[in-house]
């Protein structure tokens, strides 16, 4: 389904009547393709917690996490970890810090509780390394005390002026579950996760250790029949 011209809405922004959340659409991909079989393999992309911080909205990128994990979520209860490897990860990270001795219970997208002790003003315990977000007011970094820091567009500081914040450098993280996922644990490069997968689903030339490892919980033909290779790619 195209339910929008261009990119779907922010879920904070979606008209809940017309547009399905990204949990929605995870949950119809995978009643559909359980169909076959022979399997499947998923693609979701939770592809707008990228955009927000892009944007430097801290708020809406995070929200689109929350909505990633709701996806993974459902995922998880329709689908079986005898049968069906998951693996979740993003392609990059965003130079996005949270940071500032926060206390257990401090608002997300509150104040540090302290203040520079250069400028003497508050700072949020979001910040960017570039992005829209940078201010400076006569010659002086924004005191964002009298800003509303919570609504869903307002922009975190960042320290270099750009019109679209970038990726970040930093290893992202990987998680599996299901079939061969102990294969995914430490540091790995990126290019061995699809090798991983195409393992674990029986594609490629390896595929001696199919008629062995896979134990079959129902009465499929063949040991390949019930495998399904589910991926959920966190795009930060
Ligand atoms: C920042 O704004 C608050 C609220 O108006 C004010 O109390 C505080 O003195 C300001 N801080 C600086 C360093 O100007």
């Amino acid at each position: 389904g195209l339910f929008e011209p261009h990119d779907l809405m922010y879920e904070l922004d979606r008209n809940r009547e017309t547009d399905p959340s990204l949990q929605d659409m995870v949950e119809v991909a995978i009643k559909i393709l359980r169909k076959n079989p022979n399997g499947f393999f998923l693609l979701v992309e939770g592809g707008r917690i990228d955009h927000g911080h892009h944007e430097g909205k801290a708020k809406q990128a995070l929200h689109e996490a929350v909505e990633m994990d709701k996806a993974i979520g459902i995922a998880g209860m329709m689908t079986s970890e005898r049968d069906t490897l998951t693996v979740v990860t993003a392609d990059h990270s965003h130079v996005f810090t949270f940071g500032g001795y926060t206390p257990r219970g401090n608002p997300l997208f509150g104040m540090a509780p302290m203040l520079s002790d250069v400028d003497n003003k508050p700072f949020t315990s979001i910040l960017y390394g570039n992005g829209p977000g940078y201010k400076v007011i006569n010659g002086e970094r924004e005191n964002v005390s009298n800003i509303d820091i919570h609504y869903n567009n307002y922009l975190a500081q960042s320290a270099v002026p750009l019109r679209q914040e970038t990726h970040g450098g930093e290893d992202v993280a990987v998680f599996a579950k299901g079939p061969m996922a102990h294969l995914l644990h430490g540091v790995h490069e990126q290019n061995y996760i699809p090798h991983v997968m195409a393992y674990a689903a029986c594609i490629g030339q390896n595929k001696e250790h199919c008629k062995t490892h896979y134990p079959l919980s129902c009465s499929a033909s063949t040991v390949l029949a019930t495998l399904s290779t589910l991926v959920l790619l966190l795009l930060f």
